[in-house]
């Protein structure tokens, strides 16, 4: 088996696709990455990457990107946005454009989409939509090209904005969780997804596949089980008090968060589709399928994962 050398990723200035760039780097791939020139901002140099300055619209650098590459691992996406257009320009259109580069390039790479669990309930969301329509262009825009698409669930670990206020609140003492919800969830450690891609880059095989992620733990999660074993985390045990939040008051705070980004032009994360999405009672998943295809099993379980991503040592990453 020949490893490929070179991988062309998006999104590697983003929570996960900065753990991904990582550990490629850590692992020996040579990395070309996609990043959006920002004023103030200049990624930081280290060997074997080659930044290069482009957007997901930008046809004419998508082809520069993966020009050569072994492999493209498609990361970038947007989990924040107001209308659903907000979504599809990046996740579906976007998407399309990074696969049909790829399938044209002249040697086409094989290809890695970041999906979501997200992706297997469309009508909840326009962000579960849009990484729905995203799978759907990529195998449309494919061709002969060889794909895998992998659905992670909610993602935790040093760098992430998302969960971070809810684990900064339970290592204060208090667990904000929304009252009456008896949902079940599957989590995963950034470090996991990122091994998890080394793997198939390694593996060559579930090409044609999509694969869900999980961290291994049977049956995964509700929110009791988060709220304990965060509080062993962060808290050494000490006592975490539950603050039910009534879903009706979580569906305002969402309206009106979305009004308000709406008028001033902010994209929001707390929205009503994402509160459909938080008291969705399934997003259970397994990774049975793809570590029978390529060996890869999760290594960090919620325990040391949680300190080690929000725990006092970690407070300016975290
Ligand atoms: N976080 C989770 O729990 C989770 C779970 C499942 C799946 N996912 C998926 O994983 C992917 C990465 O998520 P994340 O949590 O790492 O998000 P993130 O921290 O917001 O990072 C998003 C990345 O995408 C880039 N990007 C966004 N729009 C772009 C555009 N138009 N052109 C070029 N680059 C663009 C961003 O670049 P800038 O730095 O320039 O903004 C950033 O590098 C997404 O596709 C998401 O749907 C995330």
């Amino acid at each position: 088996m020949t490893a490929p050398s070179l991988v062309a990723l998006t999104g590697a200035t983003g929570f996960i696709g900065a753990a991904l760039l990582s550990q490629l780097t850590g692992s020996g791939w040579r990395v070309r990455a996609l990043y959006r020139p920002r004023a103030g901002r200049a990624p930081a140099s280290s060997p074997g990457v080659e930044w290069l300055p482009g957007d997901l619209g930008d046809s004419e650098a998508l082809g520069a990107l993966v020009a050569g590459a072994d492999a493209v691992v498609h990361c970038a996406g947007t989990v924040r946005g107001a209308r659903q257009a907000d979504f599809d320009r990046v996740n579906v259109e976007g998407a399309g454009r990074v696969a049909e580069a790829a399938a044209g390039a002249a040697r086409a790479p094989r290809f890695l989409l970041l999906s979501s669990l997200a992706a297997r309930m469309p009508e909840l969301s326009h962000y579960a939509g849009s990484k729905w329509g995203g799978e759907g262009v990529v195998k449309a825009a494919s061709g002969k090209m060889r794909w895998t698409i992998l659905r992670p669930p909610a993602v935790f670990g040093p760098g992430d904005r998302e969960l971070r206020p809810l684990f900064r609140c339970i290592a204060s003492g208090f667990a904000p969780v929304p009252a009456g919800s008896a949902g079940r969830f599957s989590l995963l450690h950034v470090d996991d997804l990122a091994t998890a891609v080394l793997r198939w880059l390694s593996a060559e095989t579930g090409y044609g596949e999509t694969f869900e992620l999980d961290d291994g733990c049977p049956g995964g999660y509700d929110w009791d089980a988060v709220v304990s074993v965060a509080g062993r985390a962060l808290r050494a045990g000490r006592p975490v008090r539950r603050v039910p939040v009534p879903v009706s008051l979580l569906g305002l705070a969402a309206l009106a968060n979305l009004g308000a980004a709406r008028l001033l032009g902010y994209a929001p994360m707390l929205t009503p589709g994402k509160v459909r999405e938080i008291t969705h009672p399934d997003w259970l998943c397994d990774s049975h399928a793809f570590a029978l295809a390529t060996g890869w099993r999760p290594a960090i379980g919620l325990e040391p994962g949680l300190a080690r991503a929000y725990g006092a040592r970690n407070k300016k990453t975290a």
